[in-house]
């Protein structure tokens, strides 16, 4: 599809640059009237769950294993990243040592952390972001980290973090949320032990429409502690029968948004394989040429400025919607902005910089 067409999909406010898909997303249009007829379902009483809404979540694992390169049996539907993130802190085993990068997102970082705190002896130990690979030591059961991150844009060589954990026999937990579509794992899933994903950024599904991959051959490392009716195979009781692929982590869907997300998630998955991703990566890669930063590795755009909430208030002032994270003005373009939106940004940007 070419990026005009994939525009139309979409309705911003025409008065608003929308760079902030690192925030949010913005929803397609035939993801909106899919919520809304799941919404409509829901009030008149005529949806029936099992026919409308449940099979969702069965062709929303399908795209996303695509979008990865990975199994439908890998993946489990989550609410959030740190739904998987828990999951897998909480199986950790005793004594423990989980490598996470200074500033980890907290979503993958505290999870970590309140392992540590319970008291089996698991550390948490921190390294510069871009020295994880070197951190890793034999001692080293677990490195968490987000593929890109939030706060800079900046995006991690998975090459050499899987290649030093196999060496010292250590898993590898990627959040991918800031990251695909943008950055390709494919290369890498077969290296990465798990990943998390959260929908609601740069998928542009609804918010609580999450991914969790666990590697088919680390589905008995994680214990399904939020099993449900539908992680075993008896509705009732207490027998933990569990069914033999990752849905056995899925947590009960929030149906509406999921009924929601599919028709999204297909165009993404559509657009990441016809070259219309690689396109609105060019409208990143404009932004960032224009404003003088190196080229990005995903869809963020960061510049550093003294006071980033100020400075985001002013793009706001003039149209520009981003978002201020760890002292940089965050700026995330997505299929439906166009070259005329970027160019006017470039000045907007640039005059608040000259300006001081
Ligand atoms: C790197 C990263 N991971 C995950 C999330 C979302 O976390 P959760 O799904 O736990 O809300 C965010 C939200 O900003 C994020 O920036």
């Amino acid at each position: 599809m070419s990026l005009q067409s994939a525009r139309e999909l979409f309705s911003p406010d025409p008065n608003t640059i929308y760079l902030d898909a690192g925030t949010y997303g913005l929803p397609t249009k035939p993801s909106m009237d899919a919520s809304l007829e799941a919404l409509n379902g829901w009030q008149s009483g005529r949806a029936d769950f099992i026919r409308d809404w449940e099979p969702a979540g069965e062709r929303a694992r399908e795209l996303f294993a695509r979008l990865i390169g990975a199994s439908p049996a890998e993946i489990a539907l989550t609410p959030s990243v740190s739904v998987g993130a828990g999951m897998v802190a909480a199986s950790l085993p005793e004594g423990a040592e989980v490598l996470v990068p200074h500033d980890e997102f907290p979503s993958v970082a505290l999870p970590m952390s309140a392992a540590a705190a319970s008291g089996q002896g698991i550390t948490v130990r921190e390294a510069p972001y871009w020295e994880i690979a070197d951190a890793i030591r034999p001692e080293t059961t677990l490195v968490a980290l987000s593929l890109t991150r939030a706060q800079s844009g900046e995006t991690a060589d998975l090459g050499p973090i899987i290649a030093a954990a196999k060496r010292h026999g250590a898993k590898v937990l990627v959040d991918s949320t800031h990251a695909t579509p943008f950055v390709s794992v494919k290369e890498h899933i077969a290296g990465i032990d798990y990943l998390v994903c959260h929908g609601y950024k740069h998928l542009l599904l609804p918010r609580g429409v999450a991914f969790f991959y666990v590697r088919q051959d680390n589905l008995d490392t994680v214990i399904p502690y939020l099993s449900n009716w539908k992680s075993a195979k008896k509705s009732y009781g207490s027998d933990l029968n569990l069914v033999p692929d990752a849905s056995r982590f899925d947590v009960s869907l929030a149906w509406h948004a999921w009924v929601g997300a599919v028709p999204s998630l297909e165009l993404i998955v559509q657009w990441s394989e016809d070259g219309t991703i690689a396109e609105a990566k060019r409208l990143a890669e404009r932004l960032a040429k224009g404003i003088e930063l190196p080229q990005p590795k995903a869809s963020l755009v960061c510049v550093k400025v003294g006071d980033a909430e100020k400075a985001t208030a002013a793009l706001d002032a003039a149209g520009v919607k981003a978002a201020p994270r760890g002292g940089f003005i965050r700026m995330t373009p997505h299929v439906y902005n166009t070259e005329a939106e970027i160019d006017r940004a470039i000045v907007v940007v640039n005059d608040l910089l000259s300006a001081g």
